[in-house]
């Protein structure tokens, strides 16, 4: 094995699903060395043409004790990672690496009682992914799911979504989630019409969830577009509620996509 080969596992993928031209899934094999936390990403990397390999930030869907990886991703038309791994087939390979990064993760938070968990796009993975793992379920009394697309064929994962309530395991717990969907380029039944943003500044946002945005009782994971990330901070700072690091614990964890 090279030097560079030590630092990642090839895997095959299992399963792959078109939601839109623009958006798909993947399912692949988990070396039994790869562990992560609920939350993170892996560097993925994809083996072009010429023999160079492309490599890119990937948020886990899965959960850390699920035994094959899944990931959710755009296509950036010419992108030069998406469009290779757009092109990906059951049984391809796709390079991942050992190690896991990310700070996303529920130990941000020394306490709180309500996680607001807010996305755009793709940015929605690491949710499914927390949401998957049993910690959020005790460590929280409420949980407030916040999902933003343009359009309602954007909106992945709700057979997963709404089918939390139903695991074994979350049975007694299943009720503490509120799924807000808001859908921005067009009207859409059951979900807010309207930007993350706006909805926290006009109050319609903790209307819908019917609980408040505090810094006594919220703890904020924000993730995706990054300037819905730098305007949802700044209203959040408006609240008294700032990045948590680990000298000076606080209420927002975030995640930028790019
Ligand atoms: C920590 C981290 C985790 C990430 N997790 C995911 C993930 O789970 N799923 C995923 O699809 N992407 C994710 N990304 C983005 C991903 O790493 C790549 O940027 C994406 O695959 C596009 O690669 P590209 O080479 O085709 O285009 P790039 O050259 O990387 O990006 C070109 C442009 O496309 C847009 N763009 C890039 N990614 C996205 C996106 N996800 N949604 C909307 N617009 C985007 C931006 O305008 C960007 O400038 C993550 C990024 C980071 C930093
Ligand atoms: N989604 C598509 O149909 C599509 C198709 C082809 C290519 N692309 C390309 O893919 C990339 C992005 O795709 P995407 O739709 O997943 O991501 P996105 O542009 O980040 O949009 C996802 C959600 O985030 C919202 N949003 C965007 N900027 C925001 C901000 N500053 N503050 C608060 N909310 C914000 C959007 O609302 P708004 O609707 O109000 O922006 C939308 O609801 C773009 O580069 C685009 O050109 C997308």
């Amino acid at each position: 094995m090279t030097a560079s080969a030590e630092k990642y596992t090839p895997q095959t993928l299992l399963d792959v699903q078109t939601l839109t031209p623009s958006l798909f899934t993947l399912r692949t094999t988990r070396d039994a060395g790869f562990r992560f936390r609920a939350g993170q990403f892996a560097r993925l990397g994809v083996t072009k043409a010429d023999g160079s390999i492309v490599w890119r930030a990937y948020s886990m869907v899965s959960s850390p004790f699920d035994e094959f990886l899944e990931f959710f991703s755009i296509v950036v038309p010419g992108g030069e990672f998406t469009s290779e791994l757009s092109r990906l087939q059951v049984g391809d390979t796709l390079l991942v690496e050992r190690q896991a990064f990310g700070y996303l993760t529920l130990d941000r938070f020394v306490d709180g009682r309500d996680l607001w968990l807010l996305s755009t796009g793709t940015g929605v993975a690491p949710f499914l992914s927390i949401l998957q793992d049993f910690e959020v379920w005790e460590k929280f009394e409420r949980i407030i799911l916040v999902y933003s697309v343009r359009e309602a064929r954007e909106l992945a994962y709700q057979d997963l979504i709404a089918g939390l309530e139903q695991r074994e395991y979350l049975r007694e717990h299943g009720h503490k989630l509120q799924f807000i969907a808001t859908v921005t380029r067009e009207a859409h039944p059951g979900a807010l019409h309207g930007r993350i943003t706006t909805l926290i500044d006009s109050g319609e946002l903790e209307r819908a969830a019917g609980v408040e945005l505090s810094a006594e009782h919220s703890r904020v994971m924000l993730c995706g577009n990054p300037q819905m990330i730098d305007y949802t901070r700044a209203l959040l700072k408006k609240r008294h509620m700032s990045l948590s690091l680990t000298r000076r614990p606080g209420q927002v964890a975030v995640e930028n996509y790019w």
